[in-house]
């Protein structure tokens, strides 16, 4: 295996823990987008009969359908938009849907009637996101329609638009007072009052109501800078979050390059001395950045190496001089913890401009991966 990535199963169970007892509510995991890059088969595997997790949210009928097909006991709600043929599968496989509009109601009405089963629905409240969403007086005129005889409502969510970007709530209580206004209306008892994600599990206990929908930092990863900063200024309680996903490589090739030469792509770098590079066979198309080209280091035998030249599409240059004995087939590591050192996700994202969301969802899902 040229390039693999390894889960941590007792650093996944430690972080939930976490959320665990810091919101005591029921916890929604958020396995979207291959579980944020890191295989939802294998998340899946290791989650499925702890009762640690209540339900699962993912984005499409596909991926609900992964989970089904590995596990049968917690129910799965499909938080992204669906057309009218996946919202007939969604209601035939007994998965909770989200209704972000009218539309979405009357369809989801429409085909569970046409199929004869109910559909399982959460209505998603608009409350400054303007993403998908109802505004509230759509939501309370709904809220009249039940009970219903095609529709049981299983739930009420909203999702926060400004709390992983700044250290000021103020918009996040504006989201959360409407949220809170609309919740007046809905009957008390089975409904679920969802609205928390991550960032405001970790910071804001009246944003808990019954459950939490925990992603990001359920892998390890603090949502952001910010969150981090303005935890420690809140809690006196320290948190440690660990990364579940290391990504594994093999040397595959070595060379002894002359003092000004250049190397890859567009001659981008040219060496300085005499060096020993290292060929690394992962890529863009592998999910590693092509921003990260001639910036980002990675791991060899426990040390930092620098990569020198643009990222390819299948594979990248390291300059290992300082590195002693690196053989070919030697493991390299491009995310992980090795002897003290470690490469972060957070680095490479602050490198290549976006979130450290993004670096792990687009590694690419057909890479193995294994559960350590
Ligand atoms: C609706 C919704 N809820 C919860 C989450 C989880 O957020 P986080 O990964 O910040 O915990 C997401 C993630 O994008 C989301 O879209």
């Amino acid at each position: 295996m040229k390039t693999h990535i390894e889960l941590n199963k007792a650093n996944l169970l430690h972080n939930l823990k976490v959320f665990k007892e810091i919101t005591r509510r029921k916890i929604m995991f958020v396995v979207k987008a291959n579980a944020y890059g890191h295989g939802l088969n294998e998340i899946i595997e290791i989650i499925k009969d702890l009762p640690l997790v209540d339900y699962y949210a993912v984005d499409s009928i596909s991926e609900a359908m992964l989970i089904k097909s590995r596990q049968q006991q917690k129910p799965i709600l499909i938080l992204g938009w669906s057309d009218r043929a996946e919202l007939t599968e969604i209601i035939a496989n007994g998965f909770e849907t989200v209704v972000p509009s009218n539309d979405q109601f009357k369809l989801s009405k429409e085909i569970a009637k046409k199929i004869n089963r109910k559909a399982f629905i959460h209505l998603k409240l608009e409350t400054g996101t303007q993403r998908l969403g109802l505004e509230p007086e759509k939501v309370t005129r709904l809220l009249r329609n039940f009970p219903d005889p095609q529709l049981e409502l299983r739930g009420i969510y909203s999702h926060f638009a400004n709390i992983e970007d700044t250290t000021d709530p103020t918009f996040a209580q504006q989201q959360l007072a409407i949220y809170n206004q609309v919740l007046k209306h809905v009957p008390a008892g089975r409904i679920l009052r969802h609205f928390s994600s991550s960032a405001s599990s970790l910071l804001f206990p009246k944003t808990f109501f019954d459950m939490v929908r925990i992603g990001i930092s359920a892998y390890g990863y603090w949502p952001s800078k910010q969150t981090h900063a303005l935890y420690l200024e809140k809690s006196s309680k320290k948190i440690i979050l660990k990364p579940v996903l290391s990504w594994v490589a093999k040397v595959a090739q070595i060379k002894q390059i002359k003092k000004g030469s250049a190397i890859g792509y567009g001659l981008s770098y040219r060496t300085y001395n005499n060096v020993k590079i290292i060929v690394v066979p992962v890529g863009y198309y592998d999910g590693y950045d092509r921003k990260l080209s001639n910036i980002a280091q990675i791991l060899v035998h426990g040390v930092k190496a620098p990569i020198r030249g643009r990222i390819c599409m299948d594979m990248f240059m390291v300059d290992v001089t300082h590195v002693k004995n690196v053989k070919i087939g030697d493991r390299v590591l491009i995310l992980g913890e090795e002897n003290g050192e470690k490469i972060h996700a957070d680095v490479l994202a602050e490198l290549a401009g976006t979130i450290n969301y993004e670096i792990l969802a687009r590694i690419n899902p057909l890479i193995p991966r294994i559960i350590v």
